[in-house]
């Protein structure tokens, strides 16, 4: 098999790229399990922190927004695109044209040239929460009313996926992720960056603001469990799917002072205390109209399980990104 991953050099693109190169199968057009051959890599940086060298890895750097370039990316031997590329939540909000322009013609570029290879490749669309708007609790059937333009250009991206796997020229899957936490490296312009700053930056050292209230909920997610999402999705029987490819992934709904009880926990006080208090209104207001408690039934349905507690979360952090080892 073929796979492209773009955005591949990002975040959760090089998660999935490292996974897939550990577990090379997938399962293939014809419904059975098949190995992955080659694997391509697309963004628009070289990577920071490259995978290990392999021969099935190609990087290659362009621009989504280029019709021609992403023609080039996806050919007649391509059989699966995990289509990551994005501008990130408050960078969409800060550039509007930008975020349209990568969000959603991006993504149209993705769509287009995977219905020019006349195959029906798979392609495992990123969503994400922001789709919704203002409602605290969220199930599969919860209207999307998107209240930013990120969050717009995802719910269009859904309904483009649904609407090319109708017309048979992909085979369109979506996954609708809550907050990633915590994101290795340095923090991003996403507007929920903090959710991972207030758990990294004390493991290792740093002090860090936390903009919002002890009692604020939030919908979280690990990297790790993200990952097996997008396989599980991209695995999903057809029939299982059916006419919406959307899969809204479950989360697990902790306060930020539940998150800080645990990192306490596992740090001690000395990590614990640098985290400072520094109320943020814009910051809690955003993070107030985000829905903190979701019921996907199609996820669970799929086995895709969501971590078993923050703790969890946090040490999965330490033994994958710190080498174990906290600065105490
Ligand atoms: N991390 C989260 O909390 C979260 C939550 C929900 C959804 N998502 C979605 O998951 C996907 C991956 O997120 P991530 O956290 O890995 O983000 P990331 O910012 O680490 O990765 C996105 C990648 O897209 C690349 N990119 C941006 N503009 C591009 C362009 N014009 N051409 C080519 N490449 C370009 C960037 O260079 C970056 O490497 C995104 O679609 C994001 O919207 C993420």
């Amino acid at each position: 098999m073929k796979v492209v991953i773009t955005g591949g050099t990002g975040m959760l693109g090089r998660r999935l790229a490292l996974r897939i190169l550990a577990k090379p199968e997938l399962v293939g057009p014809g419904g059975a399990s098949e190995a992955v051959e080659k694997l391509v890599l697309f963004d628009a940086f070289e990577p920071v922190e490259p995978p290990p060298e392999d021969p099935r890895v190609e990087f290659v750097t362009g621009d989504i927004c280029d019709p021609a370039t992403v023609d080039a990316l996806i050919d007649c031997e391509t059989d699966s695109v995990f289509h990551f590329a994005a501008v990130v939540s408050g960078g969409a909000e800060a550039d509007f044209d930008l975020g349209f322009a990568v969000n959603l013609e991006g993504s149209r570029n993705v769509l287009e040239a995977s219905r020019r290879t006349a195959r029906c490749p798979k392609i495992v669309f990123t969503s994400s929460l922001a789709v919704y708007g203002g409602e605290r609790s969220i199930d599969d059937l919860t209207a999307l009313t998107p209240q930013t333009s990120y969050g717009a250009q995802k719910a269009i991206g859904e309904l483009l996926v649904n609407d090319y796997t109708r017309k048979g020229f992909v085979d369109g899957r979506t996954l609708r992720l809550p907050t990633i936490v915590v994101r290795p490296g340095k923090p991003n312009k996403a507007a929920s960056g903090f959710a991972s700053s207030i758990l990294r930056e004390p493991l290792q050292g740093e002090t860090v603001a936390n903009p919002v209230s002890p009692e604020t909920r939030m919908l979280i997610l690990s990297p790790k469990r993200a990952v097996q999402a997008f396989i599980d999705v991209h695995n999903a029987d057809d029939d299982v799917l059916g006419r919406n490819r959307a899969v809204m992934m479950n989360g697990i709904s902790p306060t930020i002072g539940e998150m800080l009880d645990a990192l306490r926990a596992i740090g001690g006080d000395a990590v614990a205390d640098r985290v400072r208090s520094e109320p943020d209104e814009l910051v809690q207001s955003i993070v107030d109209g985000w829905p903190w408690f979701a019921d996907g039934a199609r996820a669970r349905a799929l086995g895709m399980e969501p971590d078993a507690s923050v703790e969890e979360i946090i040490e999965t952090f330490i033994a994958e990104e710190l080498g174990g080892k906290i600065e105490g």
